[in-house]
């Protein structure tokens, strides 16, 4: 509760900087197709009164709903990119070129977790671990609580745990409590897409790793029939599009666990062995 509540406060402080941001102007609802939205949808937006990447990307999820074409996931995708380019305004090549060389890599504590990452759990972007009880997530948090604080040649961020990290531990189980029900899932949904905005605007302006623990769900629609690991992480796409990491833990034996790459930009989908320990994260012994 401590890192939301800094969460907060933070995200009041870049109001300021949101207006400033506000100046470039509005941007036309082309800039989707870059995206990957298609033409013909951002037809039917347009139709529909839509010209800009603002308007969809403030839209209410059930307006866009009532454009005939624009199903749930496709008024998912169009939000989620939209809200990408509008809290970030413009950025150039050499400002994107010059944020990626600020990116630093935090050691999880196991070595072979940190090969899996290419390094460990990158600041600047949102890494959501998700996994079943037990499975690691809060304590690969914990871990990270610590070496984020080592310096820079010790794979660590060399600051203060909120300053370089930002730890939402169970996103979701707290909206889980708050809206129950089919009923209130449209609400539930767009306050965490809220939520994730706030989150991905520290990660972007302030530089912080951003790291999320999401517990899984048995699904129970009929993709379970053709998973071999019939479980996924709540939240839904959301989530999904917010986090630029996404790792997936699982029991192994004894104290060990995998982790399993799911979804990256640059990483292959592999897998890589830690244990816990008494000392935290560390790699498994065998
Ligand atoms: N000193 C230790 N040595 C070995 N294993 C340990 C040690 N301390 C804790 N564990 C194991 O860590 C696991 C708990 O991990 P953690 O709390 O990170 O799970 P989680 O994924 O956050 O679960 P939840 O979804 O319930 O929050 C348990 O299986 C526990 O047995
Ligand atoms: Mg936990």
């Amino acid at each position: 509760m401590a890192a939301i509540a800094a969460a907060t406060s933070a995200a009041s402080s870049t109001t300021q900087q949101e207006d400033e941001a506000e100046e470039f102007g509005p941007q036309m609802i082309n800039k989707l197709e870059a995206q990957g939205i298609g033409g013909p949808d951002i037809k039917k937006l347009q139709e529909a009164g839509y010209h800009t990447v603002e308007a969809v990307a403030f839209a209410p999820k059930k307006h866009l709903l009532t454009i005939k074409g624009i199903s749930e996931a496709k008024a998912d995708k169009i939000i989620a990119e939209a809200s990408k380019l509008v809290p970030m305004g413009f950025t150039t090549a050499t400002e994107f070129h010059q944020k990626r060389s600020e990116i630093i890599q935090l050691t999880t504590g196991s070595r072979e977790l940190d090969r899996l990452l290419a390094g460990g759990i990158e600041t600047g972007s949102i890494t959501e671990i998700f996994g079943e009880f037990r499975t690691g997530k809060t304590q690969i948090c914990h871990t990270l609580a610590v070496t984020c604080q080592l310096p820079i040649d010790q794979n660590g961020g060399e600051g203060k745990c909120l300053y370089a990290l930002l730890i939402v531990d169970s996103a979701t189980s707290l909206y889980r409590t708050d809206y129950s029900g089919r009923g209130e899932l449209a609400a539930r949904q767009m306050h965490l897409a809220r939520f994730l905005r706030m989150l991905l605007r520290l990660a972007d302006e302030f530089g912080v790793a951003v790291v999320i623990t999401n517990q899984v769900v048995a699904q129970v629609d009929g993709a379970a029939l053709f998973s071999a690991d019939p479980k996924k992480p709540i939240g839904g796409n959301i989530i999904a599009h917010a986090s630029t990491t996404r790792l997936y833990l699982r029991k192994g034996r004894g104290e060990t666990r995998i982790c399993k790459i799911y979804d990256s930009p640059c990483l292959p989908e592999t897998e890589a062995m830690f244990a816990i320990s008494a000392d935290g994260i560390s790699d498994a012994k065998e």
